[in-house]
């Protein structure tokens, strides 16, 4: 058994803990970052590709993002299809000029990888049976194995960034927590494609056979979705039906949509959750490991980077001067945005799903809601300013 100190001990590195690690190492504090995956595994992961503008000033103006800079695609406009028409929000226009960036989750994730390594600072991968302890104390300690030994990791304070199936959550003691949730009866089937995609834009569709996007990765890469069952099994969906499916669901008249070689396919289940509050004593919870929102507002990473800007200044503040003002309003001040993000993607998920218990009804009803936000300035503002994410919340 060996063990080390460090300030700051962070379980996870998909963004929120890599981000993490990257802002307190700017402001030269210590932290040792523990991922349970392989380096492959967590680069090759393929989820959200929406930046929100503050996002990628976040990463920009902390050196994290040169390639972003570079190589994201800068979008001021969405799409929305239904009956058979499509309807540009132009988003930058309604929110005072802000836009968002195409950048896939993967890139960032394996900028901050290089960052983190180049830094000399501890990421290890493949790390096991990871537990946190002692966390009502000023010790909490984390226990792991690695390379074959036991290890243990003296902390200041603990940032559980291990997303929404981590360890970090259940180890708060029963009681502490309100959990708030709702399950939907449907889920994304997605693929990466090699094809260009055949909007400039991104296309989110209403159709009676459910719903679908289209978006892209890169010039060259599409990345699309069709919603599905949650428990889709991906054997009874052939090349075929995934485009099959696409072409009905997204066709319109004069427009085709580009088939191409699918690279990657997977089916994600759709969940709202919130935890409340985010911290327990010296453990601090951020991104998918408080909070989950369905795909449809392209919310989590963006929500993810939020959290742990605002841990890393409360951080930043304890550690210079000892106040913990930051650190206990750490929890409501995330919370308040965590709510309006979720509020968000549930709206946008009910207005474009169908779902098997909802009747002629409720299909009038989202059709009237899909044509007033394109039609009505103010509603198209409302869901532009959520979409590229509101200031001051
Ligand atoms: P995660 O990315 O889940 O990272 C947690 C890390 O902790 C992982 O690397 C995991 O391996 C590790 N871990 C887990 N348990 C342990 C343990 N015991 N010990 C050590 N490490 C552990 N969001 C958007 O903003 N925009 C989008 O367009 C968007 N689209 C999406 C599309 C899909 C199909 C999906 C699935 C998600 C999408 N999201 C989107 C959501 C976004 O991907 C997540 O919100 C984001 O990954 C959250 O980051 P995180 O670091 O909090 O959690
Ligand atoms: C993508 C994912 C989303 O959840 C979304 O709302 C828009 C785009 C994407 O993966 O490109």
């Amino acid at each position: 058994m060996s063990r080390t100190r460090t300030q700051v001990g962070i379980v996870g590195a998909g963004p929120a803990g890599l981000t993490l690690g990257h802002l307190l190492h700017v402001e030269g504090i210590d932290t040792v970052i523990l991922e349970d995956r392989s380096r492959e595994h967590v680069e090759a992961r393929v989820r959200a590709g929406v930046l929100e503008q503050g996002t990628v000033d976040l990463l920009v103006e902390t050196g994290a993002g040169e390639r972003l800079r570079r190589e994201g695609l800068v979008h001021h406009g969405i799409e929305l299809q239904f009956a058979g028409e499509r309807h540009r929000i132009p988003l930058s226009d309604l929110t005072g000029g802000r836009s968002i960036v195409i950048y896939g989750q993967t890139e960032v994730v394996k900028d901050l990888i290089r960052l983190r390594l180049d830094s000399g600072r501890p990421l290890h991968f493949e790390v096991a049976d990871v537990s946190v302890h002692d966390l009502e104390t000023q010790a909490p300690l984390i226990r792991y194995r690695h390379e074959g030994r036991d290890e243990e990791l003296e902390c200041d304070a603990i940032a559980g960034c291990d997303g929404f199936h981590g360890i970090c959550r259940p180890s708060i003691p029963a009681g502490v927590l309100s959990e708030f949730s709702r399950e939907y009866p449907f889920g994304w089937l997605g693929i990466l494609a090699a094809v260009a995609p055949s909007n400039e834009e991104l296309v989110y569709a209403h159709h009676e056979r459910g719903f679908a996007l289209l978006s892209l990765r890169s010039p060259e890469l599409g990345r699309l979705y069709v919603q599905c069952r949650p428990d889709e099994d991906l054997a009874e969906w052939p090349d075929e039906r995934i485009w099959e499916e696409l072409h009905t669901r997204l066709g319109l008249e004069g427009w085709t949509l580009a088939e191409g070689p699918i690279l990657e396919r997977g089916v994600t289940g759709m969940r709202s959750y919130v935890c409340e509050p985010m911290r327990y004593g010296r453990l601090f919870l951020a991104g998918d490991a408080a909070h989950i929102v369905p795909p449809t507002g392209a919310k989590g990473l963006n929500l993810a980077l939020h959290d742990v800007r605002l841990l890393a200044e409360a951080f930043v503040e304890w550690f210079r001067t000892g106040r913990t003002a930051g650190l206990d309003a750490y929890s409501d001040t995330c919370l308040r945005r965590v709510w309006r993000a979720e509020h968000f993607s549930w709206w946008m998920t009910r207005m474009l799903h169908r779902a098997e218990d909802e009747d002629a009804f409720d299909l009038k009803l989202q059709l009237s809601q899909l044509r007033y936000v394109t039609t009505s300035p103010a509603a198209a503002a409302s869901l532009a300013e959520n979409y590229v994410g509101l200031e001051n919340v």
